[in-house]
């Protein structure tokens, strides 16, 4: 378990480079286990969960070359084999990733084993789309204590889907499954988020047909075969939206090499609500503190083109600075508030509801979850001893700990290297002032 101790109260100022998008970059990885010839991936950051992915693909025989420095993979897909369930098994709670393996797998091999699930603890994030899903292409499923057992003994075929909730990973499921199955498909309820429009460009380029459509339909025509891919990965704006929160909170002026405004037009919108500046660049976006009061504004959250809810915990971070009442309503996962424990005990005024409470009752508020939180600014921050808890709460900590006054020792520090690329490096360059324990 690494950790860090920060002295806090500095602001963060210079460059940092973004490569392409975790929640893209994984599920490119496995689309490419559908082309029958080699795949080139360019701007991949060398992440954990790109590391997970990466062993479980080689596991079922794919080779894959990565040079972490300039972000080029190659991945070759053309000898996908069988891979031993005691092998698979060890990468059980690791990633959310694996879930997309299958259906890739039973049209390469008919039949796929998964391990049990990982993934941020933000919610209960059950699989019942996914499985519906693959049951709707014709995927018998079998539970096992271990994993999920998966065949196709008539193969995958077309299917007509309507998703309940627009949810991502299932969106990706039925893209990943339908490219090369028999006939038609057409996904209604569909997620539309940037990552999921990269993912079908490169499908398409691997040689599938695929149309979106007006409110959230997606069609595609099932064809023969695929080849492999040349794809530049989209940039990571939830690391921009995360070192757009840091600049703002620490007071700081921090220039985001590879931000892109259309994919963050939402965020761009909140941050000036908020009280923070920006610039646009071609090959960046600086965000600053402008040095004026902040403003407090209620956020909710929802799919694209909403408010991603990665983008809040880092920004409630600059919040608590804001003068009067701030509002988020969580309405993506039920139980995303936990990293404000420790906000709090930093001297944060943060306080958790079960109502709805941004003005739009979402599918959470009969439900009896804390999903609401009112923020009462400004407060100080002071430094404290704390423990990261997923992913994007962990980052928020370190804001934290960079704001506040005083040494804070945040511990559990590598879970954030699971998504943002050269963490530590990147906070050195930025100036900030700290000792880092691995
Ligand atoms: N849901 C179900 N059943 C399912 C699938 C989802 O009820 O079978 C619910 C979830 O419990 C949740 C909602 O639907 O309440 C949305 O979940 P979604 O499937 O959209 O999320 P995901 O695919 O598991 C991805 C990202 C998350 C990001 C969300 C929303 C990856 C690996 N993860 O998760 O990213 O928050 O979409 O945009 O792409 C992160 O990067 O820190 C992160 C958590």
């Amino acid at each position: 378990m690494s950790a860090i101790k920060i002295n806090g109260g500095k602001p963060l100022v210079g460059r940092v480079e973004l490569k392409g998008a975790k929640n893209l970059v994984t599920k490119a990885m496995v689309a490419a286990l559908l082309g029958e010839t080699p795949s080139r991936l360019l701007d991949v950051p060398h992440i954990s969960d790109v590391e997970v992915v990466s062993g479980l693909l080689e596991l079922h025989g794919v080779s894959i070359t990565h040079d972490p420095i300039s972000g080029d993979m190659v991945l070759d897909s053309s000898k996908v084999e069988q891979a031993r369930m005691v092998d698979i098994d060890a990468h059980a709670g690791s990633s959310r990733i694996p879930i997309l393996f299958c259906g890739p797998l039973l049209h390469r091999l008919g039949e796929a084993f998964i391990p049990g699930l990982g993934g941020c603890e933000i919610g209960d994030r059950p699989v019942d789309f996914h499985f519906d899903v693959l049951r709707s292409f014709g995927a018998v499923i079998e539970k096992l204590p271990t994993g999920t057992r998966l065949s196709a003994p008539e193969g995958l075929h077309g299917a007509k889907i309507s998703l309940p909730y627009p949810s991502v990973g299932a969106t990706e499921q039925v893209l990943l499954s339908a490219c090369v199955a028999d006939g038609k498909t057409e996904l209604s309820g569909a997620a539309i988020e940037p990552e999921i429009i990269d993912l079908i460009s490169i499908l398409q380029k691997m040689g599938a047909i695929i149309s979106v459509d007006t409110d959230r339909v997606i069609r595609i025509e099932g064809v023969k075969r695929l080849t492999g891919f040349t794809h530049n990965a989209l940039f990571d704006r939830n690391e921009a939206a995360s070192w757009a929160a840091a600049a703002l909170a620490t007071h700081g002026d921090i220039f985001v090499g590879g931000a892109r405004q259309v994919e963050m037009m939402t965020f761009l919108n909140v941050y000036r609500k908020v009280g923070g500046g920006f610039d646009i660049h071609d090959d960046g976006i600086r965000f600053f503190h402008p040095g004026d009061e902040l403003t407090p504004v209620v956020i909710e959250t929802d799919v694209h083109p909403g408010f991603m809810t990665d983008w809040q915990q880092p920004l409630v971070v600059a919040r608590t600075q804001a003068n009067g009442l701030s509002i988020v309503h969580e309405t993506v996962y039920e139980n995303r508030f936990g990293f404000t424990d420790a906000l709090r005990q930093m001297g944060a005024q943060i306080q958790i509801y079960k109502d709805c409470l941004g003005g739009h009752p979402c599918r959470f508020g009969q439900r009896n979850y804390l999903h609401s939180a009112v923020i009462s600014g400004p407060t100080k921050l002071h430094a404290a001893d704390i423990r990261v808890p997923d992913l994007r709460g962990g980052f928020s900590h370190v804001v934290a700990a960079l704001a506040a006054e005083g040494t804070s020792n945040v511990s559990n520090v590598q879970l954030i290297s699971r998504g943002y690329e050269r963490f530590i490096q990147k906070l050195g360059d930025l100036g900030a002032d700290f000792e880092f324990q691995a």
